[in-house]
């Protein structure tokens, strides 16, 4: 049996974490849900299509805030619930009105809510946290790919400056230098949650880019990366500040995981008829164990003596937030490959 509609909302309606009563024009109540009940010890089937006024005290009708909503239009937040209905409840309600219009705009009866308040406070209050955490551990992580990538270039400089082809290195500082500051910036204007900016951009370019930013890392090591990109794959929009951030934590990941002279892949396909571009990093290093792959992309999890553990946790928020996906493949010993999948623009 397929049930209806109606029983469906009558299920869901009854079974809200909140007390649900709307009056008609006439003041007669016409829904009256079961929390409301258990709130105020009236049972449905007594006060459904009674006059609202029964339940109230006489003498409080022209404070009474619902009638107020259905004789002006006006509503009421935060309300102590007695403004309303009395409960007879432990738990701190507050309630909220609201006047129901048809479709010409003209108010044929007023609803009100009663919300338990601490369960509201403290459900913003986790989610205000919970933002401003991630900001912030999404704003420290960032700073340390400029600045590894700044430390490992004066590192090479050092060794080897000679020629002027490689005073080339310094405008790469002096990008990321400056991608630094505007870090800085948008930290102390409290960048908004999620916030990012898309545009129209290569894949291509922006592996490449990110190729060249670990070359003199993996030139340290001897660790060779192959590239294999297609000539003209699909554009994406995407933030490519933030993408380039996701390819080098997954890189740099699997450079932790390589022995010296180990191998990187990296490689990118078009699939035109799914719409999407497929980027794959594929590392011949030691691999993950099943209850690594299961916390990997949990906040603060690492195996790494110094790691942070947030790398990625933010590069999955980030393709996320990109309408896009990540798939890991690992074993120990195995090698680990990293599938992301981004839809094209
Ligand atoms: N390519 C890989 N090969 C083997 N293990 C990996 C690989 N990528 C991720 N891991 C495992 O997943 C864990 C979490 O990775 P994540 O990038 O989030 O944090 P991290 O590298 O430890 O620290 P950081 O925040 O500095 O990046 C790593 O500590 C490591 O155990
Ligand atoms: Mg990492």
């Amino acid at each position: 049996m397929v049930e209806s509609l109606v029983y469906w909302l009558q299920l869901v309606f009854h079974h809200l974490p909140l007390g649900v009563i709307v009056i008609d024009r006439g003041g007669q109540v016409r829904l009256f849900n079961n929390r409301l009940s258990i709130l105020s010890g009236y049972k449905e089937e007594r006060v459904l299509g009674k006059p609202f006024l029964e339940l109230i005290n006489n003498q409080d009708s022209e404070y009474n805030k619902l009638l107020q909503t259905l004789a002006t239009g006006k509503e009421y937040q935060n309300l102590m619930p007695e403004s309303v209905i009395m409960l007879n409840s432990s738990t701190d309600f507050r309630a909220n009105t609201y006047a129901i219009k048809d479709k010409s705009g003209a108010t044929v009866g007023a609803m009100a809510l009663l919300i338990p308040a601490g369960r509201q406070q403290e459900l913003e209050n986790a989610i205000i946290k919970a933002e401003k955490l991630a900001i912030l551990a999404e704003m420290i992580h960032e700073l340390r790919n400029p600045l590894t990538a700044i430390s490992g270039f004066v590192q090479l400089l050092q060794q080897k400056i000679r020629t002027n082809s490689e005073l080339e290195y310094l405008d790469i500082i002096s990008d990321e230098l400056k991608r630094l500051n505007r870090l800085i910036s948008d930290f102390l204007l409290q960048a908004k949650p999620g916030y990012c900016s898309r545009t129209q951009c290569s894949i291509n370019k922006l592996l490449t880019d990110v190729a060249a930013l670990v070359e003199c890392e993996a030139s340290l090591r001897n660790l060779k990366i192959n590239l294999e990109i297609p000539e003209d794959p699909p554009p994406i929009k995407a933030d490519s500040g933030q993408l380039r951030q996701v390819f080098l934590n997954i890189i740099r990941n699997s450079f932790d995981a390589l022995p010296d002279e180990g191998q990187l892949f990296l490689q990118c396909s078009g699939d035109e008829q799914l719409g999407i571009v497929r980027i794959v990093i594929r590392d011949t290093g030691k691999g993950m164990d099943g209850q690594i792959m299961a916390n990997m992309f949990k906040p603060f999890f690492t195996t790494k003596k110094n790691g942070t553990g947030l790398g990625m946790f933010i590069s999955k928020k980030i393709i996320d937030n990109h309408g896009g996906s990540i798939d890991i493949q690992s074993e120990p010993a195995g090698g680990t490959t990293v599938t992301v999948t981004l839809p094209v623009a």
